[in-house]
């Protein structure tokens, strides 16, 4: 079989479906490629009037995670944060975080997902908003991986001077939490709160 002979779903058969669910299994394998894809995109198309493109920004703020120690399910998020700028302009954190939802755990998620409110303390009051959107999650228990992803990670890479990895370097962890399990309990690991790793602080002499 090349192709089905339905020209409507109701009229499918069960041959056939057993034919298009084996064509999607290969076809979600493909994911990150294609998640890598977008990321590329943003190297042209891209919010004009920063200093850095949207690609860099992806990649500065995950550099920064890396260079942090963070797990690779923060560096993967920091890398991806904001690959809903083209697509979903307007809900581009719930557009990222849908992306990621089966694959990184549920604080990582929930930490994309919200991200752009909480960003909102930075700027919102620049043109009248509530720069304090983020206070209503305040009961969450990843309300502070939240806040110090923004302050350690998003707000502070914008920096054309910052030396960051290029994406080649992330490709690879990209793939490796795309090729999980889906929505499997001991990646989502609900509820569990670890924070961003410890800053590190410089020795006293
Ligand atoms: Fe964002
Ligand atoms: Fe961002």
């Amino acid at each position: 079989m090349k192709s089905v002979d339905f020209t409507r779903m109701k009229d499918g058969t069960r041959d056939e479906y057993l034919f298009l669910r084996d064509l999607e299994l290969e076809h979600n394998k493909g994911a990150a490629d294609r998640v890598l894809r977008e990321l590329g995109f943003q190297a042209e198309e891209t919010l004009p009037g920063y200093k850095i493109t949207r690609l860099e920004h992806g990649l500065q703020a995950a550099t920064r995670a890396c260079r942090e120690g963070a797990d690779i399910d923060w560096v993967v998020a920091a890398v991806l944060h904001d690959i809903g700028d083209g697509l979903a302009p307007q809900n581009h954190d719930h557009f990222a975080a849908e992306i990621i939802r089966p694959f990184l755990r549920e604080e990582v998620v929930w930490t994309v997902e919200h991200h752009g409110a909480f960003q909102m303390v930075y700027y919102a009051h620049h043109y009248g908003w509530n720069r304090f959107e983020r206070e209503k999650y305040q009961a969450s228990p990843y309300y502070q991986s939240c806040v110090d992803f923004c302050e350690r990670w998003d707000q502070a890479s914008f920096d054309p001077d910052y030396g960051s990895e290029p994406l080649d370097f992330f490709a690879p962890m990209v793939r490796q939490v795309f090729a999980r399990k889906a929505y499997d309990p001991e990646v989502i690991q609900k509820g569990v709160v670890k924070g961003l790793p410890p800053l590190q602080t410089q020795a006293a002499e």
